[in-house]
C-alpha cells in the first residue's frame, strides 16, 4: 500500500453516468492484485479529507484505470477532473480475488453495474476462461462486454427493462447454467461484485448448489486503512460470528463465512 500524489492522464465519459479515469502511478501499478481498490482523495471537494474507494479496473504500463459513476459530490467532482490535474490516492488496498491456478477451477464471474470493474484483472490473469455474466437496470449499465470478450470470454448480459441481453436479473443465467447437465464448465467457481442484494442471491446460490464462491462487499468507508471500523461486516467464527474490516480483510470475502443475518 502507498500514498502517492498521481496525475490523471484521461478522464473521459463512457456511457451515461460513467467514467473512466486513468492515473500515471508507476510504483502502485505493479503491485496491483485482482479486486483491489484505490482510496481517492478528490481535492476540489470541500470535505476533500474524506476519501473515495474504488475498484482497480485496468492496469496498463505505468497507469492504472478505474470505471466510477456519478452517483453524488465526490463523483460528480472527479468527473470534471482534466488530464494534468493531481490527485492523491492511497493503492492498491484490501484483499482481493483468488486468481484460479492453471488446470482447477473454471470461473464463473458474475457483476451488477460497476462491479464490472473489480472483474477485468481477474478475467486476464486466470489461466481458465469462464462466463461473465453481467446485469444492470438498463443498457447503460451493461459496461465494457467488448473488453471482456477480447480477453476470450463469453459475456451474458441481462438487463431488468430488457433493453439489452436477456431480460431480467443477473442471477437467471448463471442459475440456468450451474443447473444445465449439459453445461461444459467443469468445476465452476463463482466470483461476484456488485450490490448486496446481487451478492446475497449469488451466497445462497453458492450455498445450495455447493460451488464455492468469492465476493467483493460492497460497504461505505471512511479511512479505507482499518482504522475507524466504519465499513464492518459480521464474518463467522465457529459457531460464533466476529466482525471484519471490509477495507482490510476484504472487500473479497469467501460467501460461505458472510453471516448474512446481520448484513444491513
Ligand atoms: C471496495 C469498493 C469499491 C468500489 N468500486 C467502485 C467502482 O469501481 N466504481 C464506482 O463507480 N463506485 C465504486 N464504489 C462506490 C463508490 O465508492 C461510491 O459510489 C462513491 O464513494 C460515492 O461518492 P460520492 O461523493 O459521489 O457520493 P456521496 O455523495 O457520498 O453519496 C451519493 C450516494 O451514493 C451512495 N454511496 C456512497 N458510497 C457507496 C457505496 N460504497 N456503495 C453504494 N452506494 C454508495 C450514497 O449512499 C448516496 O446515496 C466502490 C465502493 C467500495 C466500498
Ligand atoms: S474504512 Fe475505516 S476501518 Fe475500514
Amino acid at each position: 500500500m502507498l500514498e502517492r500524489t498521481v496525475q490523471i492522464v484521461s478522464n473521459e465519459r463512457s456511457t451515461d453516468a460513467y467514467y473512466r479515469l486513468v492515473v500515471r502511478a508507476p510504483e502502485i501499478a505493479p503491485l496491483i492484485q485482482p479486486g483491489q481498490f484505490a482510496h481517492v482523495r478528490i481535492a476540489p471537494l470541500k470535505d476533500a479529507l474524506l476519501r473515495r474507494p474504488f475498484s482497480i479496473f485496468q492496469v496498463q504500463g505505468d497507469t492504472f484505470s478505474i470505471l466510477y459513476k456519478t452517483v453524488g459530490k465526490g463523483t460528480e467532482a472527479l468527473s470534471r477532473m482534466r488530464p494534468g490535474d493531481e490527485l492523491s490516492v492511497i493503492a492498491p488496498l484490501g484483499h482481493g480475488f483468488t486468481v484460479p491456478q492453471p488446470g482447477a477451477e473454471t470461473p464463473l464471474l458474475v457483476a451488477g453495474g460497476y462491479g464490472m470493474a473489480a472483474m477485468y484483472l481477474l478475467a486476464q490473469r486466470s489461466p481458465q476462461k469462464g462466463i461473465v455474466f453481467v446485469g444492470g437496470r438498463r443498457r447503460v449499465d451493461i459496461l465494457c462486454e467488448a473488453e471482456f470478450q477480447s480477453l476470450g470470454w463469453q459475456v451474458r448480459a441481462t438487463t431488468e427493462d430488457g433493453s439489452h441481453g436477456e431480460k431480467g436479473l443477473v442471477t437467471q443465467p448463471l442459475l440456468e447454467e450451474i443447473r444445465n447437465p449439459q453445461s461444459a464448465i467443469r468445476h465452476p467457481k463463482l466470483f461476484a461484485c456488485g450490490p448486496t442484494p446481487m451478492l446475497k442471491a449469488v451466497g445462497q446460490i453458492a450455498e445450495e448448489y455447493k460451488v464455492p464462491a468469492e465476493l467483493s462487499m460492497d460497504e461505505h468507508m471512511c479511512c479505507g486503512v482499518g482504522v475507524c471500523l466504519t465499513c464492518v461486516i459480521p464474518i463467522k467464527s465457529g459457531d460464533d460470528w466476529e466482525y471484519q474490516r471490509t477495507c482490510s480483510e476484504g472487500p473479497v470475502f469467501d460467501a460461505k463465512d458472510v453471516a448474512w443475518e446481520g448484513v444491513k
